[in-house]
């Protein structure tokens, strides 16, 4: 069996084009979507996913605002610049980009943005209304993966979905949109006893653990769905968290690295963003 590939690239495209027409009806109607990014210090990594959502913010026709800070500003000056933008009406979206220097609590940033700015997803409150499937804004990778789950049709009702992994941002609300869509879920991580038997009993399994080319064709059931969340550097080439080459002949469908998951992430956070504005008509 070679699977059939999960293109987040032309999904991501595909919507990236019906979010300029959303943006393009609201500017009619005098709402432009403006996103916000906050970047403190110099990290090249943080800079680079800036740079890919101000780029793309400014394709898709939403304003968008970075906002670059010193790492040596205190929690306090940081926590008052957010305020700033809660209180700005022409910003829709606030996102501080992470990681942030250690001595700004996290969490403290992330209470501080208001729940109807928080187009990452990441506020409690909206954390919450996720858990009992309220409408609210979705973190953006696990709404990526499951758009595109959603886009080939992939039947999740009553599927047993491993996620390995249980990061805040990605394993643990992966699992839990999957769980509103009626599967079945499993959580592994690194206690995890016998992960490859647990791998091997799912139906459609993501991973998001960090580690290269880590899930190899063993781990996987045939047939399985197999989502690679993992963004990696090898030598200078990226690369996922699945062995791409073994788990293709193994996997019903597969998503690529790069060309997967990546795309959409971004593509769900102007799609937040735009939700957000519609809120002002
Ligand atoms: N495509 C995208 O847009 C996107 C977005 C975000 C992240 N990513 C990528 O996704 C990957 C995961 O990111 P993250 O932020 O979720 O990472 P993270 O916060 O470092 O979490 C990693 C998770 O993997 C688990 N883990 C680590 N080694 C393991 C092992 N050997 N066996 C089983 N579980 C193991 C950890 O378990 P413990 O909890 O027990 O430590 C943890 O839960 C990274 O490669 C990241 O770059 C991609």
């Amino acid at each position: 069996m070679t699977a059939l590939l999960l293109n987040g690239k032309e999904l991501a495209a595909k919507k990236r084009e019906q979010l300029k027409k959303d943006v393009e009806h609201l500017t009619t109607k005098n709402v432009v979507p403006g996103l916000a990014v906050i970047l403190v210090g110099e990290d090249p990594a943080s800079q680079t996913y800036v740079k890919a959502k101000q780029k793309a913010c400014e394709q898709a026709g939403i304003h968008s605002v970075l906002i670059k800070k010193s790492d040596t500003i205190t929690e306090e000056e940081l926590l008052a610049e957010i305020e700033l933008l809660n209180q700005d009406k022409s910003i829709d979206g606030i996102l501080v980009q992470l990681p942030i220097p250690k001595h700004i609590s996290e969490q403290a940033v992330i209470e501080k943005i208001a729940p109807e700015k928080d187009v990452d997803g990441f506020h409690p409150i909206n954390i919450g209304k996720m858990m009992t499937g309220e409408d609210t804004f979705l973190p953006c990778t696990p709404y990526g993966v499951v758009e595109m789950l959603k886009e080939a049709e992939i039947d999740l009702v009553g599927k047993h979905v491993v996620v390995v992994g249980r990061s805040n941002i990605v394993g643990k609300p992966v699992g839990q949109l999957l769980l509103n869509e009626h599967a079945t879920v499993t959580y592994c991580h690194s206690r995890t006893k016998n992960l490859r038997e647990m791998t091997n009993l799912a139906d459609i399994l993501i991973v998001a653990i960090g580690r290269p080319n880590f899930i190899n064709a063993e781990d996987v059931k045939p047939g399985a769905v197999v989502v690679d969340v993992g963004i990696n550097r090898v030598d200078g080439k990226l690369c996922g968290d699945v062995d791409f080459d073994s788990v293709k002949e193994k996997a019903s469908y597969l998503t690529p690295v790069p060309g997967g998951v990546g795309p959409m992430t971004i593509t769900m956070l102007l799609e937040n963003t735009v939700q957000s504005a519609r809120k002002r008509l």
